[in-house]
Order: C-alpha cells, then sequence, then structure tokens
C-alpha cells in the first residue's frame, strides 16, 4: 500500500549536524522557519561507534525551546535511562530494538514518564520483531543508514520496511512513522510515497544553506 502526499509529514532537523557552539541560534532559526519538532541524537559509544551528548544538554535545550525534542537513544540499555531523558525535558523518547530485551516494558515506563515512546530498528533489523509491541508505541523510527553519524548515503532497503510500516498502521496502531538517515531532496519523495510521516534530516540541512534546503525538502516531501 503506497501513501498519497499528504500535510502530515514533517520535517524534523537532526540536530546532530548543527553548530555547537551556537546551538541555541541554530534552535531560533528552525523555530522561525516553522520547524515544529527537533531531534535529538544521543550515542554512547557503545552501541554506535560514536559519542554525543546526554541530559544536561537535553536540559539546556529545552530552557531555550519549546519546540517538541524528539530524543533518540543510541544508547546500551536505554531502559536505565529514560527517566533522566524525561526529566530533562524530552517529549518523546525512542529506544531501539537490538538493544532492548523487554520492549514492552520500556515502551510503557517512558509513558509513564509522560513522554511519547518511540522504537527504532537497524537497517539490518527487520519490522516483524516489534509487530506485537506496535500498539504500545507512539512512533517507529527506520533508521536509513546504520547509525552513528551525520552524511551517510541513506540506504533503499529502509523503503520496504517503511511500506510494511504502513500496512501494519492500519491494524496495529496510531503510531507515526519516522526515517532517519540520508534524507535529502533526492531521497524525500521515496520515502514519502513508501510511507514515512516524520523526516529527520541532519546534513542535508545543516551542512549547507538551512532555508533553502528546508522549502526543497519541503517541496520534494509534498509538505
Ligand atoms: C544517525 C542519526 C541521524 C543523523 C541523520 O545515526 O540517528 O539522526 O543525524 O543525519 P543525516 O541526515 O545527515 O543522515
Ligand atoms: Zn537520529
Amino acid at each position: 500500500m503506497s501513501k498519497q502526499l499528504s500535510n502530515d509529514v514533517h520535517i524534523a532537523p537532526s540536530l546532530l549536524s548543527a553548530d555547537f557552539l551556537h546551538l541555541a541560534d541554530e534552535i531560533t532559526m528552525c523555530e522561525q522557519l516553522g520547524i515544529t519538532v527537533l531531534h535529538c541524537d544521543v550515542m554512547d559509544g557503545h552501541f554506535v561507534p560514536n559519542l554525543t551528548f546526554g541530559p544536561p544538554v537535553i536540559a539546556q535545550i529545552r530552557k531555550c525551546t519549546k519546540l517538541e525534542l524528539d530524543v533518540h537513544l543510541m544508547i546500551e540499555a536505554p531502559e536505565r535511562s529514560i527517566e533522566a531523558y524525561a526529566k530533562a525535558g524530552a517529549d518523546a523518547i525512542t529506544v531501539h530494538q537490538e538493544v532492548s530485551p523487554h520492549l514492552h516494558r520500556t515502551l510503557l515506563r517512558i509513558k509513564e514518564l509522560g513522554c511519547r515512546a518511540g522504537i527504532a530498528l537497524n537497517p539490518s533489523t527487520p519490522v516483524s520483531l516489534i509487530e506485537h509491541v506496535l500498539p504500545y508505541a507512539d512512533l517507529v523510527l527506520v533508521m536509513s543508514v546504520n547509525p552513528g553519524f551525520g552524511g551517510q548515503s541513506f540506504l533503499p532497503l529502509a523503503l520496504e520496511k517503511l511500506a510494511t510500516l504502513r500496512v501494519l498502521q492500519q491494524t496495529r496502531g496510531d503510531f507515526v512513522i519516522s526515517v532517519d538517515g540520508g534524507v535529502d531532496v533526492q531521497t524525500a519523495p521515496s520515502v514519502v510515497e513508501a510511507g514515512a510521516e516524520r523526516l529527520v534530516a541532519g546534513n542535508a540541512l545543516f551542512g549547507g544553506h538551512f532555508e533553502e534546503t528546508l522549502i526543497a525538502l519541503k517541496r520534494s516531501a509534498g509538505c
């Protein structure tokens, strides 16, 4: 089943590629350009081979914006840290299936903490592994690169997974389908056609002229 281009598609800039020495300015720019969601990539140097930031930085970001903070935890044993991210001000917390043996319990805990609960899938992880917990998820994040770094090339294998989720969305719950990695003007039309509703984009936006790229990206995504 393919999805018609519609207005419920939106762009979520990934702060991973923002200028961290001027983060408040970058966030203000996002607000002024009508962005509603900021994607925050947390990496632990274990689950992924890179290290970013933790709850104190999320708390600082929270202080300077009311935008939705979509926190993507690329960390081992995420259940040990979700409370800290909720307290820091995350609106949504996404954990990886690959490091969540008790995913059902973790999703419920995220909601209990007052946040929306997301599941992320590495490129090699099939959608079927999360089918039974989809009714407990508010968001599913399909990785279209192997997580850890911004600026990587889009993996087309993500398209079939997006389409599968789009079908499951009809019967398995009211979750947002998000895609993360290598999303740009060239790849956006295919991910929207496959079913993605939230397009996370880092390098495409922050690596060039943000406003011009955002306009082009929205046009190519039909939103
Ligand atoms: C990758 C991160 C992404 C990343 C996407 O591990 O989860 O959110 O920032 O960046 P681009 O758009 O540059 O691929
Ligand atoms: Zn991410």
